[in-house]
């Protein structure tokens, strides 16, 4: 039995292929090299989804448009108590207006939904009025613009590439979530809340913002060392490293790494930050290598991650909803690949607590 399920094959998909040991992604037969800068987000999203509705629309990039404008209208609920939560939380409420589902409709406005929310989540709490889709523009486009952010071709084929990247990836935890739900036949809204729930954890989406953490704590590049050293000392783990299944560099944290440079070139990214950020990878790396000696511990998607959304503007507590934008078509596409060709997921658990008889009252 392996607790954490490592090495248990709980779904077949023909989704993604996460090859932990070549450091590849495939996606539909499609390498990530291939899609990652070519490719845009509702190409792949139309990819993933391919097959698993009966009847798709003739344009998703039109129907993704128009849901988009759809729910837009459940931000006019969103209160002074919500506004005041996490992003993250604030969103999660929010996509669980939307009706539940299995329709093609209903994946659109999944889709649509952590976009919409997140952009106007955070203009309502920095007392600005929410701005309205523009169903015309690409995905990644709209989203900046819904943002406030500067949304020239530049930076809109930056957060696209950075949508396609990490549109779908195996197994994951959010994705394993949203096929668990999945397979009670519980309906799409109620598989991508879990997957969102899944998501936001420290250990899963929710590394990239505390990355910047650490960036900004060390602040100098002859600190670095010293700074991990005692992170590791009192136990922590090094945000945007190590992986599960990778026991090579994680081949996303090359394509956002790629997807950040003409933004750099271009004089809209900080130089200097992705200089230190650099050398600062180098060192966690370094270190990681001596004090895991047992254990390799790459770069993950996080790690650049965080320094593409902040170049984009993106505040760093809603990079873990930016990441749902990207990853939502992906929990969508697996939740209707179990519900059409999976069986109820329902492991065992090994019971370890006190025999009859030996309980101690209470
Ligand atoms: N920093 C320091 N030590 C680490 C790190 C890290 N980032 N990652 C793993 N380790 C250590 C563990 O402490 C453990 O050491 P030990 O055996 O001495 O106790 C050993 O490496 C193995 O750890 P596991 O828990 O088996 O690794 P697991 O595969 O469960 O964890 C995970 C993977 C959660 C991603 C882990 O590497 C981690 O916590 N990384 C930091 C958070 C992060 O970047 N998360 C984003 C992942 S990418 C994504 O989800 C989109």
């Amino acid at each position: 039995m392996t607790i954490g399920l490592d090495d248990v094959i709980a779904a077949e998909t023909v989704l993604s292929d996460v090859d932990g040991l070549q450091g590849r992604l495939v996606m539909r037969g499609r390498s990530l090299d291939d899609l990652a800068g070519h490719a845009g987000y509702e190409a792949v999203m139309a990819l993933l989804f391919d097959g698993f509705f009966e009847r798709a629309p003739a344009s998703w990039q039109a129907a993704l448009g128009a849901a988009r404008r759809e729910v837009f209208e459940h931000l006019s609920f969103a209160d002074p108590a919500l506004v005041a939560q996490e992003p993250i939380d604030a969103m999660r409420a929010l996509t669980a207006r939307i009706a539940d589902g299995d329709e093609p409709a209903t994946a659109l406005r999944l889709v649509a939904a952590p976009a919409v929310f997140t952009t106007g989540l955070v203009r309502l709490r920095n007392g600005l009025r929410p701005i309205a889709p523009d169903a015309s523009l690409g995905h990644a486009a709209d989203i900046l613009r819904m943002a406030g952010l500067p949304a020239e071709p530049l930076q809109a084929r930056a957060l696209d590439t950075y949508l396609v990247t990490v549109a779908d990836h195996g197994l994951n935890a959010s994705t394993f979530a949203s096929r668990v739900v999945a397979s009670t036949r519980a309906g799409l809204v109620s598989s991508v809340l879990a997957a969102i729930s899944a998501l936001k954890g420290p250990l899963h989406g929710g590394a990239p913002g505390p990355v910047l953490d650490m960036l900004d704590a060390i602040g100098r590049a002859d600190h670095a060392r010293a700074w991990l050293e005692a992170a590791l000392n009192r136990g922590d783990r090094l945000m945007g490293f190590g992986h599960r299944v990778y026991r090579v560099r994680d081949p996303r944290a090359d394509a956002l790494k790629a997807a950040l440079g003409p933004l750099l070139r271009d004089g809209r990214a900080d130089r200097e930050r992705a200089a230190l950020a650099q050398e600062i990878e180098a060192a966690a790396l370094d270190t990681l290598r001596r004090r895991k000696p047992g254990r390799t511990l790459e770069t993950n998607v996080e790690f650049y991650t965080a320094l593409l959304l902040d170049a984009l503007g993106f505040q760093r507590d809603t990079f873990t909803c930016v990441f749902a934008m990207g990853r939502v078509a992906g929990w969508i596409a697996h939740a209707r690949e179990q519900a059409s060709t999976g069986r109820l997921i329902r492991p065992q658990s090994r019971y370890v607590g006190p025999p009859v008889g030996e309980a101690q009252e209470r």
